[in-house]
């Protein structure tokens, strides 16, 4: 990949997309390619062909997916299985069809098995019962690593497939498709505005998770475009865990909030760890 590649990268305006956007110009990337989810749909396999043969893309970076938290996942399982596998089949189909160089899929933690050993292998995933909350779109994340396998397998294709830790910062969402570091943001703002006696936390706060900031992550994805070029699945992280409850006071702290912290044990918690291994890419020489 030099200065003048063409480079497709799919969802920019999302959280890890505009990352991506950001850091393909700090680096002097001139040749960026990018559609609005209004102007080009992905599940609309005939214009993304069409967009794909004018545009010619030699390199595409694939953050475009439903992506939500622990209850729009709940509440709309069809649509997170029917759109991300239909996104990810045209995208990775058709740069294969017209001959990409290079792609990088987003995987995503919820793919390893719930009761998975920690911190989590590559090795590990499909080893076991997925999180039932997300297992829709853990089955869509892991359909889209096997399909970029399979095209390198039969094909020689180089689709590389990366699993992030949790994701946040800039453009993150913060309505009712947010992540939880943004939800408690939003809430303790809310409660801190309306002087809110109690702050109301989904589940026990004991679900530990690993926070990893979105320019890392966008740096993480443009080394291993460089330098990464097998099969495997790969994890990035930082190697940090914190648990909800620790996280919501920090929120708590900054904000300036008073009053009390209510856990919701009525709730689902999710997963109870989500630690990465990212001894791999360490290996490869990448660090946050
Ligand atoms: N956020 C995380 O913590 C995290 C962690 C691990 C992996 N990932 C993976 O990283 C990828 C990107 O996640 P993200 O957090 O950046 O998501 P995001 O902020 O929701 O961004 C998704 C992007 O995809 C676009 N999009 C959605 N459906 C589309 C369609 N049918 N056609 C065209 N564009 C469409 C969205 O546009 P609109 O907003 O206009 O719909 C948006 O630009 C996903 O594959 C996700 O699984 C995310």
């Amino acid at each position: 990949m030099n200065k003048s590649s063409k480079i497709f990268v799919a969802g920019h305006t999302g959280l890890i997309g505009s990352a991506i956007i950001r850091k393909l110009r700090l680096m002097g990337y001139a040749r960026i390619i990018t559609r609005t989810h209004k102007s080009l749909d992905l599940k609309d396999r005939k214009r993304t062909e069409s967009f794909f043969s004018k545009e010619q893309p030699e390199y595409v970076i694939l953050a475009a997916a439903k992506v939500g938290s622990i209850q729009a996942n709940d509440t709309y399982p069809a649509e997170f299985i029917f759109e991300n596998l239909t996104i990810q089949n045209n995208v990775i189909d058709l740069s294969w069809k017209y001959r990409v160089k290079k792609l990088l899929y987003l995987g995503s933690s919820c793919a390893y098995p719930k009761k998975c050993s920690q911190p989590m292998k590559e090795e590990s995933l499909l080893t076991g019962s997925l999180e039932p909350t997300n297992e829709p779109y853990a089955i869509a994340k892991l359909a889209g690593i096997k399909m970029c396998q399979a095209y390198h397998r039969q094909y020689g294709a180089k689709f590389i497939s990366v699993i992030p830790a949790n994701v946040y910062g800039i453009n993150d969402h913060f309505d009712e498709n947010a992540h939880v570091l943004p939800t408690l943001i939003k809430r303790f703002h809310q409660a801190c505005l309306k002087k809110s006696k109690s702050v109301v936390l989904w589940g026990t706060g004991k679900p530990k998770r690993e926070f990893f900031y979105v320019d890392d992550l966008a740096d993480a994805c443009l080394f291993l475009l460089k330098k990464y070029n097998e099969p495997e699945v790969i994890n990035v992280g930082v190697g940090q865990e914190t648990s909800i409850s620790q996280l919501a006071q920090k929120i708590r702290k900054i904000s300036g909030y008073r009053g009390e912290l209510v856990y919701d044990t009525s709730r689902p918690d999710g997963n109870p760890r989500r630690l990465l291994n990212s001894s791999k890419v360490s290996a490869l020489g990448w660090k946050a």
